[in-house]
């Protein structure tokens, strides 16, 4: 299991937030969102606080709350900062108890068999079986980006620069509908260029499986599931969707 995942989009609007609410809560992991731009109504943090109060997740802080729904170099702008790079560093990892730290199919396997942590790759920290003595891992980290990933966060530099600095691995949330295939694959694109490690491509909308294939083959990326349209948009209902939607082994390798 990586130590994370940044959450990105095709565009703004698509689901993300609703997605790393669901994602989050199935790695019983810590959401966080850099840099939140637009404080009018509720912020993506507390969307995701409201759809997993009832989960075992925790909900880092903002580092950047910029009052205009705007791309981040421009809402920093209005409020008279700059975005500085270096405060963008990734939080650290905290050891909680190993059984709410993981998502509820690894409990059983590791339950006898506790975690130790050591370095893996360009993902981090993370946990491999040990002697059955400790008792704590890290939760994984769910980082919510703004908007899609070419967004600039200053005049110098684009979102996608500190993606590749953070080497964790990316889900890209994409719509089903028309349009998606060609957001879809330029962001595929722009990735792979930077060699950034895609996880998959996460779909919300209504089914659109000609659709869906074509990004997937295209793309040659791995179609982790789509959540459909929930109604009542609660925890509950969200959760049980996320379950059907997705199969968690698609983000343990
Ligand atoms: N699966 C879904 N079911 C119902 N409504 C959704 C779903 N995904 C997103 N929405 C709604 O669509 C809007 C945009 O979603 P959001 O997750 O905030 O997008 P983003 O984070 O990409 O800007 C929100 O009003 C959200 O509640
Ligand atoms: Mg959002």
């Amino acid at each position: 299991m990586s130590a994370g995942f940044i959450v990105t989009g095709t565009d703004t609007g698509v689901g993300k937030t609703i997605f790393a609410a669901g994602l989050t809560a199935a790695l019983c992991g810590r959401y966080w969102k850099p840099i939140q731009a637009g404080l009018d109504g509720e912020t993506d943090g507390e969307v995701v606080r409201r759809l997993t109060a009832d989960s075992d997740v925790e909900i880092l802080n903002e580092i950047y709350r910029l009052k205009q729904l705007m791309s981040p170099h421009l809402a920093a702008a209005r409020d008279g900062v700059e975005i500085d790079l270096a405060r963008l560093t990734l939080p650290q990892a905290r050891k909680v108890p190993v059984l709410a730290a993981v998502a509820p199919q690894e409990a059983a396997a590791e339950r006898s068999n506790i975690v130790a942590l050591k370095p893996r790759g360009r993902s981090g920290l993370t946990a491999v079986p040990g002697n059955g003595t400790a008792t704590a891992t890290t939760r994984p980290l769910v980082i919510e980006g703004a908007g899609g990933a070419l967004v600039p966060l200053t005049r110098q530099a684009l979102q996608i620069d500190v993606f590749d600095s953070w080497a964790l691995p990316v889900v890209i949330v994409a719509r089903t509908s028309l349009g998606t295939i060609n957001h879809s694959l330029l962001t595929i694109e722009a990735l792979r260029r930077r060699n950034i490690m895609i996880q998959g491509v996460a779909f919300v909308g209504d089914a659109n499986p000609e659709v869906e294939d074509d990004i997937a083959n295209f793309g040659r990326v791995r179609r982790l599931g789509r959540l459909p349209w929930i109604q009542p948009l609660d925890e509950p209902t969200l959760k049980r969707t996320f379950d059907l939607s997705f199969r968690m082994e698609d983000f343990q390798q």
